[in-house]
């Protein structure tokens, strides 16, 4: 029996693949529209296909007994349902708390029969590198919140989790809620990045309407939400590390501090 990664070229999914490589699971199936261009790695099967477009599905589903479920509300229910129909028995989903903007993806997969495993990530630290045509640019970040706080997970920690669920049993009616090991304010994180790249980096405070201006090079339409919603958002929010990635992984989850310093070459020129 394989199991199924949707979404895997995508930032999460591609690195669900090379967890399960690096787990030596059996037979890993790769879901991509475009083959050719997904460039995954030998000994990947690769099934044509996208969950927006469920038609194109049963085929990948079949011989399939545990998938990697990329967030994709909008067919989400009827994914599921072709999924059971091909005999799929477990579903691992990036997704979120019930009342979140990703909580319909939980509820669906909660009403679909098939044995799932939820996780639920807050604030990724790739997200920072939406501020690296600023730093390069400006060598400033410009925000109204400094004291906004988060737990930021690396992407490669939360496919860590995932490949564990998708590989052992025990996980089923779990729903695994994934932060980084620290608390860290924008102040904090914008210090890191200045250590690790050893260039001067400020934390400037700037009104909504600058910050949006300074995010829309790399976040484009997308700017507006996120200053509004998860900036202004992180001002009151009781940021809480979660033990999950350690105790499902059995290895600690990576800092702010040694990701950005894999990650340097980004921030700089
Ligand atoms: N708590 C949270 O923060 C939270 C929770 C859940 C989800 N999320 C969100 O989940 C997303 C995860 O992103 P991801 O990069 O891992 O994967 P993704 O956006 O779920 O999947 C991307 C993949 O879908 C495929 N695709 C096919 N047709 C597409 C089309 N028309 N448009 C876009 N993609 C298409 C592409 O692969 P091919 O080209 O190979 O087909 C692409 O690599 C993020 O947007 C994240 O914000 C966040």
């Amino acid at each position: 029996m394989a199991i199924l990664v949707t979404g895997a070229t995508g930032n999460i999914g591609r690195k669900v693949v090379d967890q399960l490589l690096a787990r030596g699971a059996g037979a890993v199936r790769a879901l991509t529209t475009n083959p050719a261009k997904a460039a995954l790695p030998a000994g990947v099967e690769v099934a044509v296909g996208y969950l927006r477009k469920p038609k194109t599905l049963p085929a990948a589903f079949e011989g399939v007994e545990a998938m990697y479920l990329a967030p994709t509300p909008d067919t989400v229910e009827e994914v599921l349902r072709l999924a059971r129909q091909a005999g799929v028995q477990r579903v691992v989903d990036l997704s979120g708390e019930h009342e979140s903007w990703w909580g319909s993806v939980a509820k669906a997969v909660e009403a679909s029969g098939l044995a799932w495993t939820h996780l639920s990530p807050g604030d990724f630290m790739e997200n920072t590198l939406d501020w690296a045509p600023q730093i390069v640019a400006t060598g400033a970040v410009r925000e109204p919140y400094p004291e906004g706080r988060s737990t930021p997970i690396a992407m490669a920690d939360i496919a860590r989790v995932a490949a564990v669920a998708l590989t052992t049993l025990g996980h089923e009616g779990r729903s695994y809620s994934l932060t980084g090991p620290e608390v860290l304010t924008r102040v904090d994180l914008v210090a890191h990045i200045a250590a690790a790249t050893g260039r001067p980096v400020e934390f400037v405070q700037v009104t909504r309407d600058e910050a949006v201006e300074a995010l829309r090079p790399g976040m484009g339409d997308g700017a507006e939400w996120y200053v509004d919603t998860i900036l202004q958002g992180s001002v009151d929010w009781h940021a809480e590390v979660q033990p999950t990635v350690e105790q499902v992984t059995g290895s600690p989850a990576t800092g702010y501090g040694d990701w950005v310093r894999e990650h340097a070459a980004a921030f700089l020129p």
